[in-house]
């Protein structure tokens, strides 16, 4: 028994001996051009469902969805995510084109059949290690949701003002300046 012990032991510092060199000599991806790591898409889409399914809202959601929502949704959209995810007539930019996943372009690759209730989830929190991020810290939830009732319609059931926004977002101006941040815990800055 206790040589079986001795050796699980054994066993598991030489594996973590193993991963922390790994990590030290540069042998862990740390590229955002490189290709994925074995496994890394899987746990990571199988971690956002788990996550989703457990914590998204349910209906009925909060908040009204009317035209002045759904248009201040597409402002906020072009103010906050066109920069990633383009707007009608746009082909991926730089920040698109270098990402290490690649962010959907929403005039083909949209969410309309996703539920409300997980594009809310992933608007607020972002998506770990993708480079989605999460809007809590800097939008209201009402804004959150004004966003995702203008997702679930893009981009082919707007109408009126947030089509027109959609279609020209230079018309939005640039978002207002934010106060200063302070420290992030477990961040050095
Ligand atoms: C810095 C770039 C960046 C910005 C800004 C950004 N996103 Fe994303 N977003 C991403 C990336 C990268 C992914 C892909 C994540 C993945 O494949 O799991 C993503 C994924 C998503 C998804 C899931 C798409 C799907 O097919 O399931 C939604 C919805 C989304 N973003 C909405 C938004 C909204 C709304 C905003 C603005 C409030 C926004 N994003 C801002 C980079 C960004």
């Amino acid at each position: 028994m206790r040589a079986f012990l001795v050796g699980v032991i054994a066993a598991v510092v030489v594996i973590v001996g193993a991963l922390v060199a790994a990590i030290e000599t540069g042998r862990v991806p740390a590229r955002a051009d490189g290709p994925l790591m074995f496994g890394e898409r899987w746990a990571a889409n199988t971690a956002l469902k788990a996550a989703i399914a457990r914590e998204e809202p349910q209906p009925p959601y909060p908040f009204t969805q009317t035209d002045a929502d759904i248009a201040q949704g597409a402002r906020l959209y072009v103010q906050n995510c066109a920069v990633c995810h383009g707007t009608a007539n746009t082909t991926p930019n730089a920040i698109a084109r270098g990402m290490g996943v690649r962010p959907p372009q929403f005039a083909t690759d949209d969410v309309m059949d996703d539920p409300e209730g997980e594009t809310y989830w992933k608007v607020e929190h972002g998506i770990r290690f993708t480079g989605m991020p999460a809007f809590s810290p800097a939008l209201d939830e009402k804004s959150i949701w004004q966003i995702t009732y203008f997702m679930k319609r893009a981009p082919d059931h707007l109408t009126g003002e947030a089509q027109s926004i959609w279609e020209n977002p230079s018309q939005v101006p640039p978002p207002t300046p934010m106060p200063s941040l302070p420290p992030k815990p477990g961040q050095g800055k």
